[in-house]
């Protein structure tokens, strides 16, 4: 491919334990690719609590971590790896706030207001950088790319 030329970005995406077992997986796939994405890697899997944490490990001094580690093993999660030009802002503004109740006011067209709760329960989550995405792709996908525009890989 020519990925250096097409300036793509990955970033790393997953449906929550509420968008999965609310069977929203299919639809947020049509919306993702309906913007444009491609969904490069997708795996449904379940996480423990040594494994959520460690993913959420910069928020671990948060008074809602342990409440965020305990939903996030609630239930199987959806982890996709998403390719496209500014993957990682643009999945960022599809999704939506953080808190889904804020998102079904100002942002109602947003993932997280089609089938988040509140700000635990927010369906979506997505890289907030593409040092993050690098990050998080590398914990669930051993084996990819983050696709970097700077990097020389070709995979893309
Ligand atoms: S940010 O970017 O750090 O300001 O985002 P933030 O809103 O602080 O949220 C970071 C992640 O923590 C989750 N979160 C919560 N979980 C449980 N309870 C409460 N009250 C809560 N508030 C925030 C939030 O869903 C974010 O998860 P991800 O998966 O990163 O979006």
């Amino acid at each position: 491919g020519n990925g250096g030329a097409s300036g793509k970005e990955r970033t790393l995406a997953m449906i929550k334990p509420d968008g999965v077992s609310g069977n929203y997986t299919d639809e947020i796939k049509r919306i993702i690719v309906e913007a444009g994405f491609d969904i490069f890697k997708e795996m449904l899997t379940q996480l423990d609590k040594e494994t959520a944490s460690a993913f959420y490990e910069e928020h671990s001094s948060r008074s809602f971590f342990p409440h965020l580690v305990t939903y996030m093993t609630s239930g199987p999660v959806f982890v996709m790896v998403l390719d496209k030009r500014n993957a990682v802002s643009d999945w960022r503004a599809l999704i939506g706030p953080t808190d889904a109740q804020k998102a079904k006011i100002s942002h109602p067209h947003s993932i997280r207001a089609l089938c988040g709760k509140d700000s635990q329960r927010n369906c979506a989550h997505g890289s907030d950088s593409t040092s993050s995405a690098e990050r998080e792709i590398k914990f669930f996908f051993k084996d990819v790319n983050s696709g970097d525009i700077a990097s020389q890989h070709d995979e893309l």
